[in-house]
């Protein structure tokens, strides 16, 4: 298991993954119980620390899909399986019933602390919520050990009530609070101030891993958390491709790449010499691009073909000077390896030669889980393909099962 208590002792960043749960809250993005179940499997297998696997009390689909990930991927290796709960009992006890199963569980539990969400949504008074989010925090560790707590809103709200509501949490027996910029107002340097008011503000912050969460209205998500690992943050709350509310959350990917690309900058953020090569996550970088194409085959959310790290045309060069320039070295136009993220791999799959089992389960891999009549339409097509082309590359295939199960 990953997670080191106590935090002090958190050299690295711990990546939170909530696509199954803020993820899917992205509009007409929404996964059955068994697709979730097999995005979690990946996710564990991409070495994420912590699944948010749902919001137990929403509905009995989620409070399924939360029970079935906490049976199947919460294993004594981790990773660690949460559950989401508004800071009331009702919520926190679906989170704790459909957490039961789960190796290492964590109950996720949030109350606004925005003026704008106290008067408007919540109709309550800061003295109110001063009361009710270390009570909850109390009731939810009568369930589970690890109880992570939400601000909601924190990036609006007054920092001098949010270290108060804070300091409570904590001093309630909180090990994770997490740091929200719920609508992604803030700015990078407004976010990392943040997190270092609330190191230097909070007397019992010691006690607990500091989290952020963001969302990209301004499309400045990914920029916050960086500016927020390097001011103490350890745990980064994101989502495959980036989907989420609105304009999403920020993305898995883009950090951890952003990460292990520029180490030697981040490196003494965490206390490590300059030029150590050591990963500052525990993320398997080969499996990104798999995961990426996994969630959006699955939710049917595409990914903009200039998108930072999985998009068609990251790793594509088209203008001449840049071709020349990269065939004569590679370094001239391109920062990382396609290997890296696992695309030179899974991009050239299946040839001429491939059997139906592997056309199967390349694209079960995809998220493609055909009926007996549509995989044989779709494999006598990428024979038809492959007989032409001599690279069927993951995009082919996607076209091949697109095009074949419409036509059904
Ligand atoms: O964006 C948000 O504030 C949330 C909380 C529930 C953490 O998703
Ligand atoms: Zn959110």
């Amino acid at each position: 298991m990953s997670i080191k208590y106590p935090p002090q002792a958190i050299d690295r960043i711990l990546i939170f993954d909530t696509t199954l749960r803020d993820g899917e809250q992205s509009p007409g993005a929404s996964l059955n119980v068994d697709e979730k179940l097999v995005i979690a499997k990946q996710l564990a297998k991409l070495g994420v620390d912590i699944i948010e696997a749902g919001f137990p009390f929403a509905s009995p689909g989620d409070f399924e899909a939360v029970q079935r990930i906490a049976e199947q991927v919460g294993t004594e290796t981790g990773p660690v399986i949460c559950g989401l709960a508004r800071a009331t009992q009702a919520d926190i006890q679906a989170a704790a019933q459909a957490l039961a199963p789960a190796h290492y569980k964590r109950i996720h539990t949030f109350i606004a602390t925005s003026d704008i969400h106290l008067e408007f949504k919540l109709k309550k008074s800061r003295a109110e919520v001063l009361k009710i989010a270390p009570e909850m925090v109390a009731y939810a560790k009568t369930f589970v050990e690890d109880v992570e707590f939400s601000p909601e809103d924190a990036g609006r709200s007054d920092p001098e009530f949010l270290y108060q509501v804070l300091e409570a949490a904590i001093a309630a027996g909180a090990t994770t609070i997490n740091i929200p910029d719920t609508v992604g107002y803030t700015t990078p340097a407004e976010f990392g101030a943040l997190i270092k008011g609330i190191k230097d503000n909070v007397p019992n912050i010691d006690q607990a891993i500091i989290s952020v969460h963001g969302h990209n209205d301004l499309g400045l998500a990914v920029a916050n958390f960086l500016e927020a690992a390097k001011n103490g943050a350890r745990q980064l709350e994101c989502t495959i491709n980036g989907i989420g509310e609105r304009a999403g959350n920020a993305a898995l990917e883009e950090l951890v790449m952003a990460l292990h690309v520029r180490r030697q900058y981040f490196n003494p953020f965490f206390g490590r010499p300059v030029d150590s090569e050591a990963s500052l996550t525990n993320i398997d970088t080969r499996q990104l691009y798999k995961t990426s194409r996994l969630v959006s085959n699955l939710t049917g959310m595409l990914i903009q073909p200039n998108k930072a790290i999985v998009g068609a045309n990251a790793f594509a060069h088209e203008s001449g000077i840049h071709q020349d320039g990269v065939l004569k070295h590679k370094l001239t136009y391109e920062i990382m390896d396609a290997q890296l993220i696992g695309l030179a791999e899974n991009q050239i799959v299946l040839g001429k030669l491939s059997g139906r089992n592997a056309f199967a389960s390349r694209l079960r891999e995809l998220g493609f889980e055909l009926s007996e009549t549509d995989l044989n339409k779709a494999f006598l097509r990428f024979k038809d393909v492959a007989d032409k082309k001599r690279e069927i590359t993951d995009w082919d295939l996607e076209a091949i099962v697109k095009d074949e199960t419409q036509a059904s």
